[in-house]
């Protein structure tokens, strides 16, 4: 078979590394890809946004399947775009992944189906909102309802803080139309924990649990990042947890979108909350988390490409999810400055110390190709990874390996998976 990925992340890196070990494959594609996919794939110079030029590549190639990695290109309809070529491709439909694309939307059918989330309410006037917030509780969370690079969310703790924000995301449009309407919610305590699935249309399989870390700094100081660094399982997410998301949110979140007209096939990543009162959905996803992929993958038995294609055929039901009994962690290997300003193109020394080490992984995610070396192109430059029998021996093994890497100004939080302590 030949496969194409599309998105140029750590999390398409990892995809392309489980894509390549299935034997179904004989050649992977990556758009646009980057300097680490290049090593198993061929990357090709095409943006994740131009899909009539993406599906006239995959007709020329005869492409077999293409999986689409990101939220822009899914949420702007590259299925529906693939689709109508009759090309085979995996992910959701463009209103099916609105669950992503609107979280004004995912609220409503949250609440429509008794799906347990945070108490909100939507508001596509900032006038409205403020009047709102004059008798709210605090702290309280505001959402653009668009994406915002994981950006658009802001946690206020007062009454003030509050009002600039509705200013920010509504009259100075911040994040542009991603704001036009925003969700104003309560305020919810609780460990977080991301949950990945695939899902037919129909029928859902849950796969092992993750924990990422989105703030920038140490003991989750500092700006919201796209994620610092992941573990995975989450020793948070009990048999009782599962038994309770099962009963409540997986599958009922499947059947309200089928209910809807709006059947999900693709990944849904649920952002889930353990507060006081159960599990809440902070947040959907319709793709694989980055870095929770990361972590995820390399832990997963099943060949990928089989589950992909079950996904598309429907039969998802015959597919039995297998991980391996151990655990993996990812720590971020970051250009210091992120997420906010930080100087690119330095050469990245000891990415070959992992090319035969077992058990060991160096995903790329802001590289690039300079001649014969490989410099860095981004905030989030590399995620490296190790498993291990148990989550600390994981951990250990990872802060281990990031010591193989070398390049100037690179940063990473040395606290990834201290929760693990507390379990
Ligand atoms: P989201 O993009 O919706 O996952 O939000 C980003 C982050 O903001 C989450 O991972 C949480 O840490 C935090 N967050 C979002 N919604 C809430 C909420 N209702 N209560 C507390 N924290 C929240
Ligand atoms: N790691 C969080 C996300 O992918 O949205």
């Amino acid at each position: 078979m030949k496969v194409l990925i599309v998105g140029s992340g750590g999390r398409e890196h990892a995809i392309a590394f489980a894509v390549a070990k299935s034997p179904k494959v004989d050649k992977i594609y990556c758009a646009p890809g980057n300097a680490g996919i290049g090593q198993i794939a061929e990357c090709v110079n095409i943006g994740a946004m131009e899909f009539e030029k993406l599906a006239q590549f995959a007709k020329e190639k005869e492409i077999d399947l293409t999986v689409v990695g990101m939220d822009d290109p899914l949420v702007g309809g590259i299925v529906d775009v693939f689709e109508a070529e009759g090309l085979r491709v995996f992910g959701p439909r463009k209103n099916a992944a609105i669950l992503e694309g609107s979280k004004a939307f995912s609220k409503d059918l949250m609440k429509k189906y008794n799906i347990p989330t945070a108490a909100y309410e939507n508001f596509d006037s900032p006038k409205a909102a403020m009047e709102y917030l004059e008798t709210s509780k605090y702290p309280i969370v505001l959402k653009a309802d668009g994406l915002a690079l994981g950006k658009g969310v802001l946690i206020c703790n007062t009454k003030e803080e509050a009002m600039d924000g509705v200013k920010e995301l509504m009259l100075d449009r911040k994040f542009g139309s991603a704001g036009n309407t925003i969700v104003i919610e309560e305020f919810m305590t609780g460990r977080e924990v991301s949950v990945l699935s695939f899902v037919d249309g129909k029928t859902i399989k849950i796969m092992t649990s993750a924990q990422d870390h989105k703030r920038a700094k140490d003991g989750d100081q500092g700006l919201n990042t796209g994620g610092m660094g992941t573990f995975s399982p989450s020793p948070f997410y009990t048999e009782e947890v599962d038994e309770f998301c099962k009963k409540y949110i997986y599958q009922a979140t499947v059947d309200a979108m089928a209910a809807e007209g709006r059947a999900f096939q693709g990944i849904i990543f649920f952002g889930l909350m353990l507060t006081d009162e159960g599990p809440k959905v902070l947040e959907y996803n319709a793709r694989f988390g980055d870095p929770e992929a990361q972590v995820v993958l390399p832990r997963m038995k099943n060949d990928i490409v089989e589950v992909f294609e079950a996904c598309i055929d429907g039969n998802l039901d015959q597919i039995e999810l297998q991980f391996e009994d151990n655990a993996a962690v990812c720590v971020v290997l970051a250009s210091d400055g992120y997420p906010v300003s930080y100087e690119k193109g330095f050469e990245i020394k000891g990415l070959e110390n992992f090319d035969t080490k077992e058990g060991y992984y160096v995903f790329h995610a802001g590289t690039k190709r300079d001649g014969d070396k490989i410099v860095t192109n981004g905030g989030r430059v590399l995620g490296v990874t190790a498993k291990g029998a148990d989550l600390k021996e994981a951990r250990a093994n990872a802060y281990e390996a990031t010591k193989l890497i070398d390049f100037e100004n690179k940063y990473m939080r040395n606290d990834i998976g201290k929760a693990i302590d507390e379990a």
